[in-house]
This record gives C-alpha cells, sequence and structure tokens, in this order.
C-alpha cells in the first residue's frame, strides 16, 4: 500500500521523459484494478471503510493518465461526489406506459433524463407520457426529466436510430448541466440494481471511462454490412418506410478501421462533447459514413472511439446489459421472464433487456432488487418520508448525494472489478 501511494505521489509531478510515460499507463491501470480489490474488500469488511483515501488515489490515476489529451474542452469532473448519469430512455407506438415504469426504476434527482417517443406513436400516447412528466411532483422539484416533444421519425436499424441518440445527447450537454456519462436505453430495458448503487460504484471510477461493447472483428459483417449501401428514408420523409437496398456495393473503408459490438453503451462526457461538437473531423466523417450502413447503432460510436487516438485507451468492453440471446445470436434477442430471474442477477449487470410490458419478472426486480413500490420511486439516501401508510418515501426528499446502497451495490462492483482487470482492460484495447 505504501509503495502504491508512493508511485502515485511520484506520477503527481511527472517529468516528461517519454521514457516515463511509457510505464504511466499500465502502472496506472494496474494500481486502479488494486485499489479497487482493496475497496472491495474493505466494502465486505467494514460499512464505513474510509473511502476518501481510494476516492483520491481514483482521481489523480484518471488525470494523470490522460493529461496528454489537449481536446477536451471540459476538465473531468473533478469533485469527489457522486457523479451524475444523463439517460436518454426511447420508445416507440405502444410504449408510453413501459417508458413511464422505465422511467420511475431509473429515476434519481442528481441524474438527467431525456425521454422519446418516436413519431410512429399516436398523439395521444405522445401527450400521455407529456402529461405525466409534467405532472409528476417530484419531476417537477428537480425539473431533471425533459421529453423531446418535436418527435423524430426513427428507423429500425437506419441511422435515424444514431440520430435520435446524437439528439438526445446535445439535449443533454446544452440543458442537462454537469454529468458525468451519458446512458442510452429503451422503453423495453429495465435496471437490476438502484441508481445509488450505480451513483456509488461509479464514483470511484475514472470519469472518462467509455463502456462500448466493441470488436474489430468483424466477420460475417463485412459481407452483409460494410459492402451493402442502404437508403434510410426516415431522413427526407415524414412517413415511415423501411430502409432499402442500392444495388452497387461498396468497398471496406481504408481512411479508418471499422469497428461493431453492441448498441447499449455508457459514454463518458468528454467522448459525448468529442462527437456532438465535432472540433476533429472524424465523428462527423464516420457519422456520414454511417448514413448508408445498416444497424448503425451497432458500428457508430465503436468506429468513433477506436479510431480516436485520445480516446482508445479509454474503452472498457462491456454493454453494462444482460441479453438473452439465442446462440449463435439471431437478430431479435428473448424476452426475459421469472425464469432468467437467477441468471440475471448473477450476471451482476445493472441493465437488463429485453421486457415485455408488465411481465410479472418486473414485479418481482422492483421488489426483491430495487425495492420499489407500485407507481412508486426507486428508494434511496434522499428518500426521507415515512411509508408505513402506503406513501412514497422520496415524497420527501432529503439530501440527494447522500446514497445508500443495497447489495446490488456489491454485484456492480464484482462486475467492475472483472472488466478492469488485467485480463480484460488493457491500453490500446482497440484492436
Ligand atoms: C439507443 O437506444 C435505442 C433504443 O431506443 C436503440 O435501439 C439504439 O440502437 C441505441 N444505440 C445507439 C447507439 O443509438
Ligand atoms: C494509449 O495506450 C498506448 C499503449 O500503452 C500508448 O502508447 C498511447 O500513448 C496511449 N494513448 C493515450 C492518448 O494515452
Ligand atoms: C396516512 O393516510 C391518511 C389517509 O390517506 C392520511 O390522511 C395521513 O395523512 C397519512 N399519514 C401519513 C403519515 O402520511
Ligand atoms: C449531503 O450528503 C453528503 C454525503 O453524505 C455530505 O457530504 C454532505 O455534507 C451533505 N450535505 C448537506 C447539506 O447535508
Amino acid at each position: 500500500m505504501k509503495g502504491l501511494r508512493n508511485c502515485y505521489l511520484n506520477l503527481r509531478h511527472p517529468q516528461s521523459s517519454t521514457m516515463e510515460r511509457k510505464w504511466i499507463f499500465p502502472l496506472a491501470i494496474g494500481s486502479i484494478v488494486s485499489l479497487f480489490l482493496l475497496f472491495l474488500i474493505t466494502l465486505t469488511t467494514s460499512p464505513t471503510s474510509p473511502h476518501l483515501l481510494f476516492l483520491s488515489l481514483y482521481h489523480s490515476a484518471a488525470s494523470i493518465v490522460f493529461v496528454e489529451s489537449k481536446l477536451h474542452p471540459l476538465p473531468i469532473s473533478s469533485s469527489h461526489s457522486p457523479p451524475r448519469f444523463g439517460y436518454l430512455i426511447s420508445g416507440s407506438a405502444g410504449d408510453g406506459m413501459m417508458l413511464q415504469r422505465t422511467l420511475l426504476a431509473l429515476y434519481h434527482p442528481q441524474n438527467q433524463y431525456v425521454v422519446h417517443l418516436d413519431l410512429e406513436s399516436s398523439p395521444d400516447e405522445r401527450l400521455d407520457l407529456h402529461n405525466f412528466v409534467k405532472d409528476h411532483a417530484i419531476f417537477n422539484r428537480f425539473g431533471n426529466v425533459r421529453m423531446i416533444t418535436k418527435a423524430n421519425l426513427v428507423t429500425y436499424r437506419g441511422p435515424t436510430m444514431v440520430a435520435n441518440t446524437l439528439h438526445a445527447a446535445a439535449i443533454l450537454l446544452k440543458e442537462g448541466g454537469d454529468w458525468d456519462w451519458f446512458i442510452n436505453l429503451s422503453a423495453s430495458d429495465y435496471p437490476l440494481v438502484t441508481q445509488d448503487d450505480l451513483l456509488h460504484t461509479f464514483s470511484y471510477l475514472p470519469r472518462d471511462l467509455n463502456f462500448i461493447d466493441h470488436t474489430s472483428n468483424i466477420g460475417w459483417k463485412e459481407f452483409h454490412r460494410a459492402k451493402p449501401i442502404i437508403v434510410d428514408p426516415g431522413l427526407y420523409m415524414t412517413k415511415k418506410s423501411d430502409v432499402f437496398w442500392v444495388t452497387q456495393r461498396r468497398s471496406v473503408p481504408t481512411a479508418f478501421k471499422l469497428f461493431t459490438g453492441s448498441a447499449w453503451m455508457a459514454l463518458s462526457r468528454p467522448f459525448v462533447d468529442y462527437c456532438i461538437w465535432g472540433w476533429d473531423g472524424l465523428p462527423r466523417t464516420v457519422l456520414m459514413y454511417y448514413a448508408n450502413f445498416l444497424s448503425s447503432p451497432e458500428g457508430y460510436f465503436h468506429t468513433v472511439v477506436c479510431n480516436a487516438e485520445e480516446f482508445q485507451n479509454t474503452t472498457v468492453n462491456s454493454d453494462l446489459h444482460f441479453i438473452s440471446w439465442d446462440n449463435p445470436p439471431k437478430q431479435h434477442p428473448h424476452y426475459l421472464t421469472i425464469t432468467d430471474m437467477s441468471r440475471m442477477i448473477e450476471s451482476n449487470a445493472p441493465f437488463a433487456r429485453k421486457f415485455q410490458q408488465d411481465d410479472p419478472v418486473l414485479d418481482k426486480i422492483d421488489s426483491e432488487l430495487l425495492f420499489r413500490g407500485p407507481g412508486m420511486l426507486v428508494p434511496g439516501g434522499w428518500c426521507i418520508g415515512n411509508r408505513d401508510n402506503g406513501t412514497d418515501p422520496c415524497s420527501v426528499s432529503g439530501n440527494i448525494t447522500s446514497l445508500r446502497p443495497t447489495s446490488g451495490a456489491k454485484r456492480l462492483e464484482v462486475l467492475i472489478g472483472s472488466l478492469l482487470s488485467g485480463e480484460n482492460f488493457r491500453p490500446r484495447q482497440c484492436k
């Protein structure tokens, strides 16, 4: 421990010789991992362990590793306070009620939320959601839930999906204040841990990590995705129709390398800034390339993050989701039910998909993992009302940075610990 501390003290005053830079990253990662393990041990032995030391060490690791990067417009949040998440929750026709439930299950006053029902949903359904957001006493109190009322036309597998995600990210940058990670979910996703669990665990992580499942081994996708050219009429028509294929095919890019992976991710604030502001040409060029690419949500951010030198080393290869695929995976994952409950818990993942509206397993998750009453918010350290009378304890709010992690935080720490362990987390992961 003393040795580690000394290393960090030395790192605080880096001499800028290239020799020394070489070992800084592996050392920092090694230290992060050891610290994480230590932190796990202290967490399991004494709930009131002195976290401050870990916090400051984590922080020095984060700021030193990326000291080279000159392009960040905003410094990485330097406080040791819990992070903030910016969520997009989106859905289509018929998803309104499910979206409301997912929003309640994900709500925390510390976070920012954008909800969106696409143009295929009826005006009534969108109005219902709008009223729900507008009339909710607690959303109003904190003013951190907003709806995209001018709905976008979103085509499944088309570039309009990525356009919608970028739209929401831009709204969060403009109006959402300080947040640290952007998380893109759909109405058929659901959390398996409380927001207190997530905020608590993420407060120990360097805030520039990007959780994005990715690979450059594109395999069959080279022929079926990279070479075909598609057009998404959703980009320029008022009515929705499916993507269509152009007869000509194109070659695999040589100006950048293609990466692919899951469409679910948690992106860091610096990386979202980089994608939206576009002071570097890469995010815009790649976006225009992906305009004619089938299933662009499974490639756009992956290709940008892995081709941008200043972000390559920030990737963690996970989408933080439990998803039940066929083996080998087909187009759609299975709907999760009660029988998947133990596998979901054992996965240690903070989110799962996909669920059918009001499936009984959601009630089980509410009562056993989120401690949430029907129609209520997920109780956390900020909820100080009483619940005896069947009232929502969150109707009275206390200190919103005071967190009360549950057993979900322990599961999440196991997952993060393994994701950041030596074999899984290397500098230059993008290969
Ligand atoms: C974002 O969320 C939607 C869910 O509505 C999903 O279908 C999409 O693929 C996600 N990912 C990206 C990168 O847009
Ligand atoms: C990323 O990691 C590689 C390999 O350790 C290193 O050479 C490179 O300088 C790092 N890039 C940044 C921006 O830190
Ligand atoms: C309990 O419920 C009753 C009836 O709804 C209400 O009048 C009362 O104020 C509630 N008490 C508390 C402590 O919330
Ligand atoms: C809120 O809670 C945090 C963490 O428990 C604490 O550090 C802070 O001082 C509290 N703020 C107030 C105003 O009580």
